[in-house]
């Protein structure tokens, strides 16, 4: 199947693992999608600079295929994450929270192709003005931090699909090849999955984080934080306290709780689970190769089934 992301990055499928703080801040995960046709994508956002550097260096041993890395720009360690991304000359660049404008120009003059994370129409067209190469749009189903306004993939990324010229990524709410195959209706030329890629053996979190995915229903996540950068979580012991309290409370519970409690050390009661919607449709725990292919051969039975209409 070839869209123009495909193209663009010398991909196989139009099928990204998203970034996932800690649950892909590992090489594993991204070795597994990137080697099966995939691309996989690291999340640099809570690893240790000398963390990073090597993780790099692991993948490069690993694969030749294309990969991404996952940098949020706001990140106090972005300064160094960058220039460890700029001297590894990693082929993709996923930014998230902040302007590409800086870092575009050297990052292009090596070859990198820079994608750019939006949540809403303004930030897709400040990003094509700035020059990037395609958008990732996160839809309100997301997990992680979805769009502020709530508005959900299928609108967004149809949206923002008739309003810019570069080619868009769609995330959020995709766990099967139904799902994938409805984004790419919209215009979308590549999916994102975050949440499904979680229930795979080399996602680098927590047993009991994996099960409490797969445990959970459609219904069964909650935003929680604040109001201009919410964050969806399942709900729990934490989410319930955090409902439960008055506004100058949350805000001091809300820095309690960490993601990196439910991660490594397996808190799925009291630290933030990160996941999407789509946590409901997610029932088994399936080695990540192996999903990128069934992901990839259901987006073709799904194809089958429209154009049989
Ligand atoms: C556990 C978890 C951690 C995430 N961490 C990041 C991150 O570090 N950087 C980022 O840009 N997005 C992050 N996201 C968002 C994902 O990249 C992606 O947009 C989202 O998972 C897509 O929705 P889905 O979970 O329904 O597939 C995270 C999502 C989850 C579930």
């Amino acid at each position: 199947m070839k869209t123009r992301i495909t193209q663009l990055l010398g991909i196989e499928y139009p099928i990204f693992q998203a970034a996932m703080s800690w649950a892909s801040s590992n090489a594993p995960l991204v070795i597994a999608v990137s080697e099966a046709g995939g691309l996989g994508v690291l999340a640099a956002g809570p690893m240790r600079p000398h963390d990073f550097s090597s993780v790099l260096e692991n993948i490069k041993t690993h694969t030749k295929k294309p990969y991404g890395v996952n940098i949020p720009l706001n990140n106090p360690r972005a300064p160094e994450l960058l220039e460890i991304a700029y001297n590894a000359r990693i082929p993709v660049m996923v930014a998230s929270q902040g302007g590409p404008k800086e870092q575009l120009p050297r990052f292009r003059a090596i070859g990198t192709k820079w994608l750019h994370v939006v949540a809403s129409v303004e930030h897709a067209k400040k990003a094509e003005a700035a020059g990037v190469d395609a958008l990732v749009v996160d839809g309100a189903e997301a997990g992680g931090h979805p769009p502020a306004s709530q508005v959900t993939a299928l609108v967004l990324v149809r949206r923002v699909v008739k309003e810019v010229k570069l080619p868009v990524v769609a995330s959020g709410g995709a766990a099967d090849g139904a799902g994938i195959a409805a984004l790419l209706a919209l215009g979308a030329e590549a999916v994102q999955l975050g949440t499904r890629f979680i229930a795979t053996p080399e996602a680098s979190v927590h047993e009991k984080y994996k099960h409490a995915v797969l445990a959970a229903d459609v219904q069964d996540t909650t935003l929680v934080g604040p109001r201009n950068l919410p964050i969806r979580l399942l709900r729990n012991s934490f989410t319930e306290k955090f409902h439960a309290s008055s506004a100058m409370d949350q805000e001091a519970l809300y820095k309690s709780a960490s993601l990196k409690a439910a991660a490594l050390e397996g808190d799925v009661a009291n630290g933030k689970v990160e996941a999407g919607q789509s946590a409901g449709l997610v029932t088994d725990i399936v080695p990540a190769g192996e999903l990128v292919k069934r992901l990839a051969a259901e987006l073709d039975e799904a194809r089958r089934r429209l154009a049989a209409l």
